[in-house]
């Protein structure tokens, strides 16, 4: 059973009057995200993955395309998936002088809740978000890592089965997006949540999710799981040679080598294929009279993907 399936979905943004600028967000995305997944958009600035979220959530309307939420048409039945499905942005901003409990409670009236049921949500939540000793700290005034927390907490107060979170570790440090990774984890494992994150970290993805879509502007040229996406893109291998004269730019020349790099004392050849250049080069080097120390061959990480495709 899908979460979501979306199929040529396109969105322009039209602004100015003149020069009337167009901007086209989407360009005929495509995705299926299966319930209880936990799913990336990996991107960098201005790929077009708010705005895919926002259509998801049904704060935006698409131009073209088909886009099915749990079961339901975003634009003729989007009543019947909003109380069911919620967004946290990386970037939220509530009012700065309210507390981390009022903030909550105004966001649970909008689902009806009051009174003691009320009062029990947002407990559950400021526990949830470990945010119980923060609970007389105005907004404005919490951390980057609280002002997420309770972001992630704020879009949980309807229980949601599906979740949109866009960048929920933007900005923080290295440990307290750790947590926070851990948290998003525990909720699939916990509440069965669908979750479909966004980032431009691309350990992130990685770490959190069964299937990552690299989107960028407005297309996704590549998907699968991390390793997939990798072998799909096929960048290559990278091969490093310590060497004996340590550097050797002609390097690049040879055929099937990409890019050439020398650092601390190691050259790092990315290369169509490793199996295939690795002797060539191995030969090369000797007929130069060039040593080679050590050899070692690896994958390139998804940050290479990443790099190579964001250009
Ligand atoms: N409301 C808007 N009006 C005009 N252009 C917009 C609007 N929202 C987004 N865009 C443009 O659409 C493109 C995609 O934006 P966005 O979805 O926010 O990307 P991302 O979240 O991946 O950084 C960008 O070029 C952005 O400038
Ligand atoms: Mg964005």
């Amino acid at each position: 059973m899908l979460a979501v399936e979306v199929r040529d979905l396109s969105k322009t943004f039209r602004s100015g009057w003149f020069p009337r600028r167009l901007t086209r967000a989407l360009r005929g995305v495509s995705l299926a995200i299966p319930r209880g997944a936990i799913w990336g958009l990996l991107g960098p600035n201005g790929a077009g993955k708010t705005t895919l979220l926002s259509i998801l959530a049904t704060l935006l309307l698409p131009d073209a395309g088909r886009v099915t939420v749990l079961g339901h048409d975003v634009v003729r039945e989007a009543g019947a998936v909003r109380s069911r499905l919620n967004m946290a942005s990386g970037n939220s901003n509530f009012i700065w002088s309210l507390r981390p409990p009022e903030i909550l409670a105004f966001y649970a009236r909008l689902y009806g809740l009051y009174g003691r049921a009320l009062a029990r949500k947002v407990d559950d939540l400021l526990a949830l978000a470990e945010l119980e000793p923060h609970r007389k700290v105005p907004y404005h005034e919490l951390s980057t890592g609280l002002k997420q927390r309770l972001a992630l907490a704020k879009s949980l107060v309807n229980d949601p089965e599906l979740l949109f979170l866009d960048e929920p570790t933007l900005g923080l440090d290295p440990d307290v997006s750790m947590r926070m990774r851990a948290q998003i984890k525990a909720l699939r494992e916990e509440r069965g949540t669908t979750i479909l994150l966004t980032t431009h970290y691309m350990r992130e993805a990685e770490e959190l999710c069964d299937e990552i879509a690299f989107i960028k502007s407005g297309q996704i040229p590549a998907r699968g799981t991390a390793d997939a996406l990798k072998r799909q893109i096929g960048i290559g291998d990278v091969i490093a040679l310590r060497l004996d004269p340590p550097s050797c730019n002609r390097l690049a020349d040879l055929p099937g080598v990409l890019e050439c790099t020398s650092q601390d004392g190691r050259m790092e050849c990315i290369v169509d294929s490793a199996d295939k250049r690795l002797p060539e080069i191995l030969r090369w080097l000797h007929e130069q009279g060039v040593v080679v120390r050590d050899v070692d061959v690896h994958e390139p990480d998804l940050e290479e993907v990443f790099v190579e495709l964001a250009k």
